[in-house]
């Protein structure tokens, strides 16, 4: 169930295209104010004025920012605190998938730098903003009751929950994908021992690493009045999808990779689907004050991967990206 995010601003990156901007739509169609994150200034605005079209929702901006550079996220981070006096939802969903091993600018590897070290970098940057978003609890008029006191993750544990029964929480939503299963290699966070990008192998260890940082996070946050949650969206024919070439795919499945081109437009193009997890996540009262909560592609809580939640693990993730961020932590 959804409730009006009237009066509510939100940020999504990667949401020019793909399942970021079906998030966006879903968001602007309940009412918030949304801005929009992409590479290119006319793609970004293009989205924003199909998304104003379609949504009868005017407050759709978009912005611009290439998330494989530190220098645009803070420059991103500048921008939104000139725009907002505060931030209600954060949701990082941009994603990078390379066959080989990339550094960005920082030289960071690229997947662990947008998967990862993006997503850490910016709620930092912007939380701020989003303790000012909670404070100012749900003054847009925002509808449903808030359910504060929840703790979430029932059997495999919730980080805290607890954002106390009064305003709303603003909230952080993390978008997890590929099979996040595995243990972390501390020693091989960006690939620099050992890269397999065909087996999607460092995709597969960054989103574990993203959710350890985001279980790290919403630790640390407990009862700040900021929850940090993640979502799995499931599969859907984005732009991201479509660039992955043969050769990235596991060696089984290369010869399906054909029939997988032919059918992929047809049996997911339905983007709306894979950005419901995490429209239930940035909206939903059902998970208002609920933190440290891993939802699956259907908005059900999910069982966190083991690999996540092992605390040395989840040190040296928030430890790297603390140095290469340069920032002083939560
Ligand atoms: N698609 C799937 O089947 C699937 C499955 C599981 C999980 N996921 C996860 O879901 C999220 C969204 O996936 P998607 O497939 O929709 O992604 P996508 O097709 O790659 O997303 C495209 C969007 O991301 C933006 N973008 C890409 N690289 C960027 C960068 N370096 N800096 C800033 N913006 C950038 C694009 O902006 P431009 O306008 O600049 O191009 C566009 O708005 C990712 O985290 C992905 O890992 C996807």
């Amino acid at each position: 169930m959804n409730t009006s995010m009237r009066g509510r601003t939100v940020l999504i990156t990667g949401s020019t295209g793909g399942i970021g901007r079906e998030t966006a739509r879903g968001l602007a169609g309940l009412g918030a104010r949304v801005i929009l994150v992409g590479r290119d200034a006319g793609r970004a605005e293009a989205a924003a004025r199909e998304l104003r079209r379609d949504t009868g929702n005017d407050a759709v901006a978009a912005l611009t920012a290439d998330l494989t550079r530190l220098r645009d996220v803070r420059r991103l981070a500048e921008e939104v605190a000139g725009r907002c006096d505060a931030l209600h939802v954060l949701v990082n969903n941009a994603g990078a998938n390379t066959a080989r091993r990339q550094l960005t600018e920082d030289g960071v590897e690229t997947a662990f730098a947008v998967n990862v070290l993006v997503p850490f970098t910016l709620t930092h940057l912007l939380l701020p903003l989003l303790r000012r978003g909670a404070r100012r609890g749900d003054e847009g008029g925002r509808g449903g009751g808030a359910e504060g006191g929840r703790g979430g993750g029932g059997a495999e544990g919730g980080a805290g929950g607890g954002e106390g029964s009064g305003g709303a929480a603003s909230r952080v939503v993390n978008i997890t994908g590929g099979i996040p299963r595995g243990p972390i290699d501390p020693s091989n966070l960006q690939g620099e021992r050992r890269y397999l990008g065909w087996t999607f192998s460092q995709y597969n260890h960054s989103k574990v690493a993203l959710m350890a940082m985001s279980r790290r996070l919403a630790e640390r946050l407990a009862g700040s009045g900021v929850t940090v949650n993640v979502a799995y969206p499931g599969h859907g024919h984005t732009p991201g999808n479509r660039a992955i070439p043969t050769a990235a795919f596991p060696f089984v499945y290369r010869p399906l990779a054909p029939l997988v081109r032919l059918l992929a437009p047809v049996l997911l193009a339905d983007l709306s689907r894979p950005a419901r997890s995490s429209v239930y996540l940035a909206s939903s009262p059902e998970v208002e004050g609920v933190t440290g909560t891993y939802v699956d592609t259907n908005c059900r809580r999910a069982a966190w991967p083991a690999g996540a939640l092992r605390p040395g693990d989840q040190e040296a993730v928030w430890e790297l990206c603390a140095r290469l961020s340069g920032l002083p932590a939560a």
